[in-house]
């Protein structure tokens, strides 16, 4: 009767409240137990770790960390970029981000899918679940080779969560099985000795005992089962296992009591530990694929490592615009020549052009060079008389960047597209990401006029109203804008080289709209350097008054504190490092708005986000404004140490100082969850105070402080949708959506958008009835001609038109065509020569394959992730008319071990292992191959095969094609 009762209330408030956590490991915390965020970050971890450790010792570069579950995020880290020039040891953030932002898409699962059985591999839907995991694995890859990483993460974490529940939810463990469920990621093995629909797996647990209700004949067969779940129904077919657990209404009826390994308290909990530990190497083992697939390279990039800083860069590109476009291009020219080859080269590139009435496209690359042509083929012209397309231009930029970009935005001109304010800032919040405006028409307007007219364009200025858009804006990204005349703007772009270094930390920033004097004080912390001040604004006084008490004002260039330029309303001032610890005081005073922000590089910064209460005590993650008046909880994580105290998490009123002070509790070391009572009124910035614990100089614990950039703000309303990472070119993509308020009725007006501009439909209104919900449904398409890995971002804003209140829900959808193509390449080995003498690095050894990918879409790559031999590649047509790759491979006969890697075009993996050590161990393969010795001879070896000539070298081949696991070995004598 409790359940049934509970149940009412969950199918009531349904659409109001979370459904229970129930048919998971939990997604994110719960103590004494392993989670989805455990499992993810420690395979993520652990996997990265293998990664830098086969890059370094290809180096001939020692990686002494040991890689193990007791890994954390910085150690990690620490190793992977020590020694590494191209990548910064400071660049945290990125890495922290990327693995957050992973194993947030897997708890998401948790509560958007909480009800499906495919999701959570329960009822026995392996076949239906196991689409799902490899549809993500081509998801993961196809959004990668578009270098849309944040798409790929989302992916990533979604696929992960439905491959690490079925080690929950099935038998899997209790068959005894030492190694992960490699079908599960091989969309074309087949799914073997999976109990049948009528195939009874249970029964009855004898309470309070529950665990060996799994029939006999059924761990003696080997067969496959999953547990049946359901909140709604006990019903479930005669004789199966169930889940379990208090929600789970089916482990009420024959056979009763269930088999899930959820919790340490599960009716399987004895084996939770098991489970999540095969979780884990399940997880790592389908990172191996992806790395294999994508590359080391791309694989790191995917996991955040070898960001340091983003150069994006927003253009308008009208005719009065050819100064600004060849100062855009000098600045960062000159940033890219300067620091190539350091470890503060940008790791990313983004341009985005517009005018009027075009926009677009977006380039994103790695490739500096790229870059540099791409700014070079941008030409001023046309337009002239109308305001421009910069938010559209904007709004791309911010969809393509990484999280907590800083954009630049070069324009003298007003927007033309208003109406894309609301989305812009949407977007600004959810990606954390600082926009400032290098605005160059206000004070140049006159002398324009004069060269624009003789130039045959029409004047252009901003006019304040407009300017104060971009203030706005700039305002709500924690960045600036910066009023300049053409003439002056080279002087103004050093903001964008301050921002363009790795590990740039926001330690303070406040608005003052109107003016008013005021005295700013913040800390300096030891783990800083480079610490800049800026001040905007129309001419504010102020002084700096250092932690030793000296003291410089605003108009002295030089003096004891630093240097200080000033341009247009900017005021940017360098500290010398020799002030650069202890509390410093600004003082302004002015009567006209202004703006104050400083920052650093530091490798201390921190990450957060909104998570909610599930039933049940965990979380899942909120991804949009939390309710105001209510309380909330932030998920924080402090990054670039193992040791740091956090002492206070404060919302602080944005142009005001109003403040809320948050409840934290620590989760292990650098984790904290925040308790907030009551999300206040005003749009905040999150401010993080508290000690670093510097264990090597055995000094103080200093203190320290950071701040958001970005505005959050609160809402009376939410929207939720159900989010779902994939869509096929051309074919319409239906998306139910619903809002929630605590008010009774209300009509809200509703705008969705993609940043791609792909056609969307949507109601222009809701009516929120007398429960305060509505349902909205959005149809979105994209066009056929799309290419597979390309994402794009729906953002769907509702808005209340009487108090302008607003929410969002902002999606990332990977656009893809329909996988067909699940066999992995193979290869075929033609030849190996090794005569290797005793002394090997005398000679040399041979190896010379076929590959091919047989009706697949064709081999794109060929690599070697193992052996540090020489490699050379050819093409050429088989008599029956296929394509083959054809590898020759040489090496010294020290290096006796050589694993190619071929992929084809929609990511499939096939690997390829020889070796010549004596004596040969191969791995003993299934089924019977062929191989074709010198081209002529064939012989058919079935098992595993050792063949030893005149006791001198046995040669072992493996052929590990990935689909059929087949091993062979023969021997050249
Ligand atoms: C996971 O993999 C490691 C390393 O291969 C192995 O030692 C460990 O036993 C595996 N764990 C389980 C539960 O299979
Ligand atoms: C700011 O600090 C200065 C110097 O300590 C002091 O003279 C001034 O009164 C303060 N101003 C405000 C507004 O608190
Ligand atoms: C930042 O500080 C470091 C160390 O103090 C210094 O070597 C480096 O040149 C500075 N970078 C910039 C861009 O000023």
């Amino acid at each position: 009767m409790v359940s049934l009762v509970v149940v009412a209330v969950f199918l009531l408030c349904g659409t109001l409240f979370q459904p229970p956590q129930t048919a998971a490991f939990k997604p994110l915390f719960q103590d004494g137990s392993i989670t989805h965020r455990e499992i993810t970050q420690m395979a993520i971890l652990r996997k990265t770790a293998e990664v830098c450790r086969d890059i370094a010792t290809a180096q001939g570069r020692d990686f002494t960390l040991p890689i193990n579950n007791r890994l954390t995020t910085s150690a990690v880290h620490e190793a992977c970029t020590t020694s590494s020039t191209s990548s910064s040891a400071l660049a945290t953030l990125s890495f922290y981000s990327a693995i957050t932002e992973t194993y947030l898409s897997n708890a998401v699962v948790d509560q958007v899918f909480a009800l499906s059985e495919a999701h959570h591999i329960d009822n026995e839907a392996f076949s239906e679940g196991r689409d799902l995991i490899t549809r993500g694995v081509a998801a993961v890859k196809a959004s990668v080779q578009q270098k849309s990483y944040i798409s790929a993460r989302i992916s990533l974490g979604a696929l992960c969560h439905t491959l690490q529940d079925f080690y929950s939810h099935s038998n899997w463990v209790e068959l005894g099985s030492t190694a992960p469920f490699s079908t599960l990621i091989k969309p074309d093995l087949p799914l073997n000795n999976i109990a049948g629909p009528s195939t009874p797996t249970c029964k009855s647990c004898t309470w309070p005992n529950c665990g060996d209700n799994i029939l006999p004949e059924i761990l003696l067969q080997k067969k496959l089962t999953s547990g049946y779940f359901s909140i709604f129904s006990s019903t479930k077919p005669a004789g199966k296992c169930s889940h379990g657990g208090f929600f789970d209404r089916t482990s009420s009826r024959e056979p009763t009591g269930g088999i899930n390994k959820d919790d340490i308290s599960s009716d399987h909990g004895f084996l939770h530990k098991r489970a999540a530990e095969m979780a884990i190497n399940a997880t790592m083992e389908v990172l191996q694929d992806i790395r294999l697939a994508t590359g080391n390279q791309a694989f790191l990039r995917l996991m955040g490592l070898s960001q340091t800083s983003v150069l994006a860069f927003v253009i308008d590109t009208t005719g009065s615009m050819s100064d600004d476009i060849e100062e855009a291009k000098r600045v960062s020219f000159s940033i890219i020549d300067s620091r190539r080859g350091t470890s503060e080269e940008p790791s990313e590139y983004i341009l985005v052009p517009f005018n009027d009435p075009d926009f677009g496209p977006l380039t994103r690359t790695e490739d500096a060079d790229l870059f540099k042509r791409r700014i070079n083929s941008l030409s001023a012209s046309g337009g002239g008389d109308l305001p421009e397309m910069c938010l559209s231009g904007l709004l791309l930029a911010l969809a393509g960047a990484p999280q907590s970009s800083d954009i630049f935005v070069f324009t003298d001109a007003a927007a033309k597209d208003l109406e894309l304010k609301s989305t812009v800032q949407v977007m600004i919040e959810r990606t954390k990401s600082t926009v400032t405006f290098l605005l160059t028409s206000p004070f140049s307007f006159r002398r324009r006029r004069d060269v624009s007219q003789s130039q045959g364009f029409t004047s252009r200025s901003i006019p304040l109203s407009d300017i104060q858009l971009y203030r706005d804006l700039a305002h709500v990204s924690g960045g600036q804008a910066i009023e300049v005349t053409k003439a002056t703007l080279s002087l103004a772009t050093a903001v964008i080289t301050d921002a363009s270094t790795s590990a740039l930390v926001t330690l303070f920033q406040v608005v003052r709209n109107p003016g008013i004097a005021e005295n700013f004080t913040f800390v300096l912390d030891p783990s800083l350097s480079n610490v800049t001040v800026y001040v905007t604004g129309d001419s504010p006084v102020f002084t700096l008054y250092s932690p030793t008490g000296e003291s410089q004002s605003g108009s002295v260039a030089d003096g004891p504190l630093g240097s200080i330029l000033t341009v247009g309303n900017l005021k940017r001032v360098k500290l010398n490092s020799t002030s650069q610890t202890g509390e410093l005081k600004i003082s302004i005073n002015s009567t006209s708005s202004y703006s104050l922000k400083i920052t650093g590089q530091s490798s201390v910064n921190f990450l957060f986000n909104f998570v909610e209460r599930l039933e049940g005590g965990d979380f899942t993650p909120k991804a949009n404004r939390p309710f105001t008046g209510r309380n909330a909880t932030l998920f924080v994580s402090v990054t670039g140490g193992d040791s740091v105290t956090v002492t206070d998490v404060l919302l602080v009123e944005a142009s005001g100082s109003n403040v809320v002070n948050g409840t934290i509790k620590a989760l292990g070391a650098t984790d904290f969850l925040v308790n907030i009572d009551r999300i206040p009124e005003w749009p905040f910035v999150v401010q993080l105070k508290g000690l670093l614990n510097d264990s090597t100089t055995r000094s103080l614990p200093s203190r320290f402080q950071r701040q958001s950039p970005t505005q959050q703000q609160g809402s009376r309303f939410t929207i939720t949708a159900q989010p779902n990472s994939t869509i096929e070119p051309g074919t319409p993509f239906v998306l139910n959506f619903t809002l929630l308020t605590n008010a009774t009725g209300g009509s809200y007006t509703i705008r969705a958008r993609t940043d791609r501009s792909f056609s969307v439909s949507f109601p222009s209104s809701l009516n929120a009835g007398t429960e305060g919900s509505a349902q909205g449904t959005i149809t979105l398409t994209a066009p056929s001609n799309t290419e597979s890995g390309t994402d794009v971002t729906l953002t769907i804003e509702a808005e209340d038109p009487e108090s302008s209140d607003s929410n969002y829900v902002a999606l990332r959808f990977t656009v893809m065509t329909k996988v067909t193509d699940f066999s992995s390449p193979v290869c075929q080995v033609v030849s190996i020569k090794a005569d290797c003498p005793v002394e090997c690095s005398r000679a040399s050894w041979e190896l010379s394959t076929n590959l091919t990918d047989g009706n697949g879409t064709g081999i794109v790559g060929v690599s070697l992730s193992r052996g540090n031999g020489s490699l050379s590649l050819s093409n050429m047509m088989s008599a029956d008319g296929t394509n083959v790759t054809v590898a020759f491979y040489n090496a010294s006969c020290c290096s006796q071990e050589v694993e190619l890697v071929a992929v084809d075009r929609v990511g499939n993996v096939g690997t390829c292992f020889t070796s010549i050590k004596s004596p040969s161990t191969t791995v003993s393969p299934s089924g019977s191959t062929t191989v074709s010795l010198n081209g002529s001879t064939t012989v058919s070896l079935k098992g595993s095969t050792t063949v030893s000539l005149n006791g001198s070298y046995s040669v072992s081949f493996s052929m590990c094609v990935a689909l059929f696991g087949l091993l062979l070995s023969f021997l050249y004598g």
